[in-house]
């Protein structure tokens, strides 16, 4: 599998690209085993009912590995096992599109990826629109990806975007890849939140690309089912030299070739 020159191009200008059908099924039903070992004792793999969140208060954890609190469940434990590297960072296509992007043999070997995330049903409950959490990630990588290992309809969780913010949220930093905000980056944040969003949905085996500068949010799932998502940030070799320097007049200068010709 190969990205197009379309898809590059969408890319560049969206700052997102969804491939669908990329993830190896019997990888990601093996992750949604894995995922119950970390489920507070009141949630029932068989008992649907059972996972519409609130967590309860008791059942509450601030563990990193194993992050439990409202509608999030953040089960990191896993992230660095072999067959999780393979099933994101390291499956051939995903690597090969991250590749593409980011420049051959440019990538920093992954290690382990961030672990499964999942947002809980809200059931009866008013959740909003969750536009208020639109952000940009503070911790430094080129690439994001976001790879659903269960089906993930609309309302149900999906990663949603802001398109084109990371073209103006780039010149909104005094740094290019650590959390600096400039002079004007509330405001921006503020006339963004006021453009459409994207609510990136999909079927389980999809992956969603994202540049590290969009705004982006996990909003409410109004569906009945855990959002099941793996996430993974690919960094280009040398990024810690370079990452406090002030952002550069091309935001793709660091980027592939490939990619900066299209
Ligand atoms: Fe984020």
């Amino acid at each position: 599998m190969e990205l197009s020159i379309d898809e590059i191009e969408f890319f560049k200008d969206n700052g997102y690209l969804i491939k669908r059908s990329v993830l190896d099924p019997k990888l990601m039903a093996r992750a949604r085993d894995r995922l119950w070992d970390g489920a507070p004792p009141s949630m029932k793999r068989d008992d649907q009912a059972s996972w519409v969140g609130p967590i309860r208060p008791e059942e509450e954890s601030e563990d990193p590995s194993n992050r439990r609190k409202g509608f999030r469940w953040q089960f990191r434990e896993p992230g660095g096992e072999p067959f999780m590297l393979r099933l994101l960072a390291t499956d051939p296509n995903v690597f090969g599109f991250a590749e593409q992007l980011i420049g051959k043999h440019q990538l920093q070997k992954p290690v382990r990826i961030r672990g499964i995330y999942c947002t809980l049903p809200y059931g009866k409950k008013d959740p909003g629109s969750g536009a208020g959490g639109c952000h940009v990630d503070a911790h430094p990588f080129h690439l994001g990806v976001v790879g659903y290992i269960d089906d993930v309809g609309p309302g149900g969780g999906g990663f949603t975007v802001w398109p084109g913010s990371h073209r103006t949220f780039f010149g909104d930093f005094r740094t290019r890849y650590t959390f600096n905000p400039n002079k004007n980056y509330q405001g921006d944040r503020e006339k963004i939140l006021k453009q459409s969003s994207v609510e990136c949905h999909g079927k389980a085996c999809d992956v969603v690309f994202w540049h590290h500068r969009i705004g982006h949010t996990a909003p409410p799932n109004r569906t009945g089912r855990i959002r099941q998502a793996v996430l993974y940030d690919f960094r280009k070799v040398g990024l810690a030299e370079y990452q406090d320097r002030r952002p550069t007049k091309n935001m793709w200068y660091d980027w592939s070739e490939e990619l900066r010709r299209v």
